[in-house]
Parts: C-alpha cells; structure tokens; sequence
C-alpha cells in the first residue's frame, strides 16, 4: 500500500442513512477509480446502530477509525426509536462527541441556487434567484457544549439549563474560517450574533470586529441573529459567507433547504485540524427510511466537498458536482424537487443516472 491511498471512515448511521451513503460511496468508487485514485474504505456504526450493537452513540472503534482516516463520511443521525432515551444513549450524542473528539471547529455548509431548481423552492424566483453563500457554523462550542448544563431539582419543580459559551481563541479561529473562505468568495462576511441581549455575543463581535482587521480586503457587517433569519428569507442574495455560533448556524443553515429547493440537496464539510468529516446537513429521515426514495445530492455532494477539501482535487470535485447538474437538466429527479415536466425516480435510480454521467 502506498501512502497516495486514502483511508476513508464511512459512517452510515440509521434512517436513509445507509441508502444515501450507498449512494455516494458509488459514485466516490467510480470518480476514484476514473481518476487512479486509490481509496480504501473502512465501515463502522455510529448513532442508533452504534447503540443497538454496542449499547454506546460513539463505540470507541469507531472513533478510533476515524482518527486514523484520512476523511469520514457521514449519512445521518437518529430516530423515534431512540428519543426516550437519556442524552449519553441519545445517536445525536455520538454525532456531537465524534465533532468535539476530532475537534471540527468549523462546519461549512454551501447553500447555492442551482437554476435548474429555481421551480422548487416556495419563494419567489425573483428571491431565490442568485443565492450562493456559505454558512461557517462554530461546531464545537456555544450552546450546544456549554457547561453547566442539566435538568435539576425535585419532580414538579426542576430546572432545565443549557449555557451559550465561547472563549475568545474559539471565536478567533472559526472567524479566521470565515474571513479566509470569503477572500476565495465575494469578499463579504456577515457575522451573526444577539448582541442586544446576550454578554457571550457581545465578547463574539468585539472578537470578530479585531480579527476583520486582519482582513482589511473582506468587508464585514454584523447581523442579529432575528433580523439574518427574516433577510435569508426576504433577500437571500445579498450574503456571501455567513459567519455563526453552533446553535444560530444549525437554525439559519435549515433555510438553506427551502431557498435551494430542498435540503436533501445540501451538503457539508466540518473541519478541525485533523481529519475532516463529510456529511450532508439533513437528517435521518425515519419516515422515509428504506423506501428507496430519499435524495442522494447532498451526500455525493459531501463527497465532491472530501476530493476538494481532504485531496486537493477540486477537478475531481467539479466532475461530481456536474454530473449532479447534468442529470437535474435532464428532468430526472427524486420525489422532493420533483416538478412539472420532470420524471420521478428512487435513490438508485437517480444514483445510477449520475454514474452514467461519469461513465
Ligand atoms: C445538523 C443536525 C445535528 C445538529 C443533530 C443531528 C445533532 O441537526 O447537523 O444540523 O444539531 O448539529
Ligand atoms: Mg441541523
């Protein structure tokens, strides 16, 4: 084996998980196998599976796998099944742990208007038109990881509690994410906080003002997290990369899904300083598991964003993303951006059109 092979950690996790990432592990082989680039490919459980067979969200297995990758790819996470149960049990928690242990401090979710799919969104053409931004999540702190946390007192009279926490090296490095990724963009940053209300805020746009001077090129605007809400859906156009805590860029990504179409089609890249995890931002879809009918786009174009971003092979990339584009133009489509005009087909199906493209 040589050391040109990559290693590749495939986490299916539950719902269509294992359907999607079927998906784009095919299209991944082809694209590989094209370009004589060789890969090896390494399955393990996360999430529900993880705890049905190992009674644990994150068995230390898997973790260790995924460290000594050179890339992760995810499908998605959770389900009914394993809601009642208490959080180090919940699939969400192996998720979380598995960010936090390979330290993905950023995630990067492109959300872009293809125009084939302008027909799809429930906003107007005229208002979704031209949308291409990126939205840099914090991935690694704030809400989601604050301490204290818990539930406490006596039945009948608890309190739940949850603390939004940043230090300023956190907020340094995710800003430096955003300002960088904007200078290969439209130079345009818009930060997005509630500053009017919470202290943790306030320290987050003192910080992201200081290092924007480290970037006089990019132009920065700060936003409260509210008002960037009502402007993703009223002039989404307008945002180049969009700079968020955890919990704010979970939220505001999700619209994601409605201004392109459906947010089947979107995918992720979360990024530390080690190995980066691939994943689409949807999740597992249990009403729709095994039904052969979930939209593969954003998990094979996770896989475009792992050769652009883990293998410096950004033509390998472009090959994916316009095979994706080229079967979309043909009317071939998945039941959620179905339209008039255009031919409904499953997840294999559509998986296949795309590796004919490739052929
Ligand atoms: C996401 C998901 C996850 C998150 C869940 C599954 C824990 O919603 O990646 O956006 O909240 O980060
Ligand atoms: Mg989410």
């Amino acid at each position: 084996m040589s050391d040109s092979v990559k290693k590749i950690c495939v986490l299916p996790g539950d719902g269509i998980g294992a359907e999607i990432v079927a998906s784009a592990l095919a299209v991944l082989k082809q694209v590989a196998a094209r370009a004589g680039f060789d890969v090896e490919l390494y399955e393990e459980a996360i999430g529900g599976a993880a705890i049905d067979a190992f009674n644990n969200p994150l068995p230390d297995q898997t973790l260790r796998r995924c460290m000594e990758s050179d890339a992760v790819l995810l499908g998605a996470v959770g389900g009914p099944k394993w809601d009642p149960n208490p959080p180090a049990l919940k699939p969400e928690t192996g998720l979380l742990a598995l960010r936090k242990a390979l330290g993905l401090y950023g995630n990067l979710r492109p959300v872009k208007m293809l125009p084939v799919l302008i027909g799809c969104s429930t906003l107007k053409p005229e208002v979704v038109g031209g949308v291409d931004m990126v939205v840099v999540r914090e991935l690694t702190g704030g809400l989601y990881f604050g301490t204290p946390r818990g539930v406490s007192g006596e039945p009948g009279k608890e309190t739940g509690f949850n603390n939004m926490v940043y230090q300023r090296h956190e907020i340094e490095r995710i800003a430096r994410k955003a300002f960088e990724l904007a200078r290969r963009r439209r130079r345009k940053v818009a930060s997005v906080d509630k500053a009017n209300v919470l202290e943790v805020c306030q320290l987050w746009r003192k910080v992201v003002t200081e290092v924007a001077g480290e970037y006089p090129d990019v132009e920065l605007n700060h936003i409260l997290v509210d008002n960037c809400a009502m402007q993703m859906v009223l002039r989404p156009a307008q945002f180049d990369v969009l700079l968020t805590e955890n919990m704010f860029g979970d939220i505001l990504s999700d619209i994601g899904g409605v201004l392109t179409g459906s947010i089947g089609t979107l995918p992720s890249a979360s990024v530390g300083d080690g190995p980066a995890l691939y994943e689409p931002i949807h999740g597992s879809a249990p009403d729709i598991a095994g039904k052969d009918i979930a939209n593969p786009v954003g998990t094979i174009n996770s896989v475009a964003m792992m050769f652009e971003y883990s293998f410096d092979r950004p033509d390998l990339a472009k090959q994916i993303n316009d095979a994706v584009s080229g079967v979309l133009n043909d009317g071939c489509r998945t039941a959620d951006i179905a339209g008039s005009g255009t031919r409904v087909v499953g997840t294999r199906e559509f998986t296949e059109r795309i590796q004919e493209k490739l052929r």
